[in-house]
C-alpha cells in the first residue's frame, strides 16, 4: 500500500534530483517526445527514486522530467503507469499525488484513445470534457489519505471548464481544425474492446475509449488540482472499421499528430 510517507520521500528524491514545477504533464503513448519542448530540461530515470514503479508498456521510457516552457516550471512524465501492467491504482497514481507536493497545480493529462464518435478520424485531438470510469475499481479505495483531500470529492468539474475554453481558443489561433471535444472511458485493457463494449461506450455517452488517464483525473480532483485532457485518436474502435486493431497504428499515428498535439500543448501552456 503507498503511504503518505512514500509520496513525501518520492516527492524529495525528485525535488533534489530536478527541482519541483508549478505545472505537470503525463505523457500518453507516442507522445514522449514532447520532452523536447522543455528548456533547461533535466531529468531523473524512474528506477532512481526509491519506490517509485518502473513503466513496462512499449512507447514508455520511463523519465522524470523538469524544465521550462514559456517561463513556467514544467514537470513532464515521460512514462506512464497503467493499471493493466498489473500495478495497484494507488501506485500508478502516485506520481499525481508527488507532483501535487511538488507544487503542481494544474495537470495536462494526454493519452492515444480509440474513437468512438464516428465524426472522429485517426489524427483527431480531442480535448476531454468529462470521463465515465467502466473499470469498476477506484483510486481512492481504502483510507482517506486526509493530508491530500476529503473522503467523497467532487467530480462536477473533472476538467476545468476554463482550461477546456483555453485549449480549444488555443487550437482556434493555432488553426488546428482536427481539435474536437468529447467524453471519454476508461476500459482496463490490456486486450482492446468489443466490438459489443464499444456500442456499449457509444451508448454509454464515450467518444472516445483507452486505458488510462481516469485514475489519474480522480487523484488530481481530490487533491484539488485543475485538469485539462486531450487524447490523441490514434485509430477508429473496434468494429467500428472491418479490420482489426493494431498497438503499431496506435504509435504510428501518435507520430504522425505529434506536431500538432505539441504545437496545442505549447499555445495553452503559453495561454495558461
Ligand atoms: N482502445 C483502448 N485504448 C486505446 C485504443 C483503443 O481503441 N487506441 C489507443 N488506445
Amino acid at each position: 500500500m503507498v503511504t503518505y510517507e512514500k509520496i513525501v520521500n518520492c516527492a524529495e528524491a525528485i525535488r533534489s534530483a530536478v527541482g519541483g514545477a508549478e505545472i505537470g504533464v503525463v505523457l500518453g503513448s507516442g507522445l514522449g517526445d514532447y520532452v523536447e519542448a522543455l528548456e533547461d530540461a533535466r531529468y531523473i530515470d524512474y528506477k532512481d527514486i526509491p519506490g517509485f514503479p518502473v513503466s513496462t508498456a512499449p512507447g514508455h521510457e520511463g523519465r522524470w522530467w523538469t524544465g521550462k516552457l514559456h517561463g513556467k516550471t514544467v514537470c513532464m512524465m515521460q512514462g506512464r503507469l497503467h493499471a493493466y501492467e498489473g500495478y495497484d491504482l494507488d501506485l500508478i497514481t502516485m506520481p499525481i499525488r508527488i507532483m501535487k507536493l511538488l507544487g503542481v497545480e494544474t495537470l495536462i493529462l494526454t493519452n492515444a484513445a480509440g474513437g468512438v464518435n464516428e465524426t472522429f478520424k485517426p489524427g483527431t485531438l480531442m480535448i476531454l470534457t468529462d470521463c465515465i470510469n467502466f473499470s469498476g475499481k477506484n483510486p481512492l479505495t481504502g483510507p482517506n489519505m486526509d493530508e491530500f483531500g476529503p473522503r467523497f470529492p467532487d467530480m462536477t468539474y473533472a476538467y476545468a471548464p476554463e482550461l477546456i475554453d483555453l485549449c480549444e481558443k488555443q487550437a482556434e489561433k493555432i488553426g488546428a481544425d482536427c481539435v474536437r471535444k468529447g467524453v471519454y472511458m476508461w476500459f482496463n485493457g490490456p486486450c482492446y474492446e468489443t466490438p459489443a463494449e464499444i456500442r456499449l461506450a457509444r451508448v454509454c455517452g464515450a467518444d472516445a475509449v483507452g486505458m488510462s488517464t481516469v485514475p489519474e483525473t480522480i487523484i488530481a480532483n481530490h487533491c484539488g488540482m485543475k485538469v485539462l485532457g486531450v487524447s490523441c485518436i490514434t485509430n477508429m474502435a473496434a468494429g467500428i472499421l472491418n479490420q482489426k486493431l493494431d498497438h503499431s497504428e496506435v504509435v504510428e499515428v501518435a507520430n504522425r499528430v505529434k506536431a500538432t498535439f505539441r504545437q496545442l500543448l505549447d499555445a495553452t501552456i503559453e495561454a495558461m
